[in-house]
């Protein structure tokens, strides 16, 4: 991570940046930072709120020569590397909310964005887009019940360019593993330890026949195992969401 790094005291977005440099030929590894996000974009089409120096905005140009299919398990790596890395920073516990959001004390700090470009079955490039919350002292009323910071949480101010450095730390550790074994089943445990939805009641949002039931951790693809009291389910980040009862 970091071959490259783009830092940009404002852009609109740094997914779109980083999209735009993997099509011009950037490297794997390739990183793109930014004080301010003129047009942050979260999941689903929202706005992600990127205030001038107070939080994370950053981008990660991946081009791994892996199969698309099990390319899900990158972005529950990453959240994993998210969590780490804040919580050797700060010491505030995270748990992570399938499929990637970062939450402290049961209130989001983080979200992630994934975005990819694939031919046939060979990926042209994956960007990986990270928001964490750092300074924030305070949230519009609409998200106050859900958003937090790290400042908030912790009670005092975090250094944005040490939390950056764990996180990637982390990422590099988290993804050789990846790259490594066949199995994935040591990043399965590891992830479940930190999936806050484990053992809870979930609904899922499915838009043509919605259910509830209990999350059991995830498989080796990503996909949220969900117990439902007729059958066990098995959910795609990708198609539908999961909220926590
Ligand atoms: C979410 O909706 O939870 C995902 C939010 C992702 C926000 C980050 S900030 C850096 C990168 N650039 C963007 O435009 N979005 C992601």
């Amino acid at each position: 991570v970091g071959e490259e790094i783009y830092y940009f005291d404002s852009t609109d977005s740094t997914n779109t940046r980083a999209k735009r440099l993997a099509e011009d030929g950037s490297v794997h590894g390739t990183l793109v930072v930014a004080d301010e996000q003129t047009g942050g974009r979260g999941r689903r089409g929202r706005a992600w709120e990127s205030q001038k120096g107070v939080s994370i905005y950053m981008s990660l140009v991946l081009k791994p020569e892996i199969d698309p299919n099990n390319a899900s398990m990158l972005t529950l790596i990453t959240a994993m590397a998210v969590a780490g890395g804040i919580e050797k920073t700060t010491g505030l516990e995270c748990k992570i909310k399938w499929p990637n959001d970062i939450v402290v004390h049961g209130k989001k700090v983080c979200g992630i964005l994934t975005e990819m470009s694939t031919q046939m079955d060979y990926i042209n490039y994956i960007v990986i887009g990270i928001g964490i919350n750092v300074q924030n002292e305070s949230f519009p009323e609409e998200i106050r019940e859900v958003a937090t910071s790290l400042r908030i949480e912790s009670g005092k101010k975090q250094k944005r360019a040490a939390i950056i450095e764990a996180v990637w730390e982390e990422f590099e550790k988290y993804y050789d593993i990846y790259l490594k074994t066949e199995d994935m089943q040591g990043l399965v445990g590891e992830y479940d330890q930190k999936l806050a939805n484990m053992n809870k009641q979930v609904r899922v949002l499915d838009p043509k026949d919605p259910y509830e039931g209990t999350a059991r951790g995830i498989t080796p693809k990503g996909e949220l195992i969900v117990d439902t009291w007729e059958a066990r389910k098995l959910v795609s980040s990708g198609e539908v969401s999961v909220r926590g009862l």
